[in-house]
């Protein structure tokens, strides 16, 4: 067989992540402090791939090109592929046809994350004839996925996008292992109502015309970071499974740190409380405050006399006198302070598509 090769999504709109992905692509939004990208790329490298190609959009791929490179530090070679216009999963599929050539390879959303890595369904892949494998996972409310009805032996009978009254709660996570039979399907299809080459159309297609599709339950979690909410489970997620305790910068004596906590160099901590898992980064000042349980504090972040919970905060960000920050998703170089005359008023100075919940 052919290398595996592997190809990553990063192009689409990032539209339900907005204001984030105005000024980001939404790939490279931190979780726990690192950009989900690069967990992607862990795990791609992880599957022993090394030839990858990266989608990228015209807005965000400059950003996408900038971080990642060459790939070299995964021990990835990166081929940069753009897509125009974000017409679906299989248009990506169609636009890296000269890149995939004729070998079998593996797709993966570049906002999914999964709990356990890709190696055991690249053994699996490696091991079957199947002409395309594909990973399940039970959700609550499949209306918002591509959803599989099994056949009683496990293989698939149908697959639907986003339906409105799904046949199942089996979803398809964003991690699909395709031989070159995908792209004859993928010439037959058209788009679909809201204008774009489905994936699970071509699979569809790939099933009628008597090809072979394989399923894998996915048993771990997996999180679709693509809105706020995923955003935050997934960060919370991460540091759930990842943080170790490692504190580089500078604690006072006034201070507790319980739990699996980060700390990175420079930052200095007085008269607060932080309990883990969390993770603060380089540069920050964080005095008179608690950092609670799923944190994520970026870079040259200041937190005084201010409470933060399951939320994220991206770099340069200033908050002062606030009293529970939760369930929040700050940007970058985002300031909240308390006026002086005190919280009688509200005044702000927001983005477009900011939400704010009081
Ligand atoms: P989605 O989250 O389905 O689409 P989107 O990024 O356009 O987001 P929104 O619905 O909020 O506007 O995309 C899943 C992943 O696939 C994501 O990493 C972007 C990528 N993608 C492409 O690379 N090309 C595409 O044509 C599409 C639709 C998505």
């Amino acid at each position: 067989m052919k290398d595996l090769k592997g190809l990553v999504l990063c192009g689409g709109r990032g539209t339900r992540l907005r204001p984030l992905t105005y000024t980001s692509a939404k790939q490279l939004i931190p979780v726990a402090n690192k950009p989900i990208l690069h967990f992607v790329l862990d795990q791609v490298a992880e599957a022993g791939i090394r030839d990858v190609g990266i989608i990228i959009s015209p807005e965000t791929g400059a950003a996408v090109q900038g971080a990642i490179g060459t790939g070299e530090r995964w021990g990835l070679r990166a081929t940069y592929i753009t897509q125009d216009a974000p017409s679906g999963l299989a248009h990506a599929v169609l636009t890296a046809r000269s890149f995939l050539e004729d070998s079998p390879f593996l797709m993966f959303l570049g906002d999914n994350l999964i709990q356990g890595g890709v190696q055991a369904l690249r053994q699996r892949f490696a091991g079957s004839e199947a002409d395309a494998l594909i990973l399940l996972k039970e959700v609550a409310d499949p209306r918002q996925f591509g959803v599989a009805v099994l056949n009683g032996d496990g293989s698939v009978h149908a697959l639907v996008e986003k339906p409105q009254t799904p046949p199942s709660n089996l979803a398809l996570v964003g991690v699909y292992l395709f031989r070159p039979a995908i792209h004859a399907a993928i010439a037959r299809i058209r788009p679909s109502a809201r204008g774009e080459l489905e994936i699970t159309d071509a699979i569809q297609e790939l099933l009628r015309a008597g090809g072979r599709v394989e399923t894998v339950r996915l048993e771990g979690w997996w999180l679709d970071a693509g809105k706020k909410d995923d955003l935050l489970e997934a960060n919370r997620a991460v540091l759930d499974e990842f943080t170790r305790r490692e504190i580089l910068g500078d604690v006072g004596d006034e201070c507790t740190v319980t739990g699996r906590v980060a700390i990175g160099r420079l930052t200095t901590v007085e008269r607060s409380t932080i309990r883990g898992p969390a993770v603060i980064g380089e540069r920050c000042r964080i005095q008179g405050a608690f950092i609670g349980p799923y944190s994520a504090i970026g870079d040259g972040t200041v937190v005084t006399q201010s409470s933060v919970q399951h939320s994220v905060v991206l770099d340069g960000c200033r908050l002062e006198g606030v009293d529970r920050l939760e369930d929040s998703v700050l940007g970058r170089a985002v300031t909240i302070t308390r006026a002086a005359d005190g919280p009688k008023a509200l005044r702000v100075f927001v983005s477009d598509d900011s939400k704010i919940s009081l």
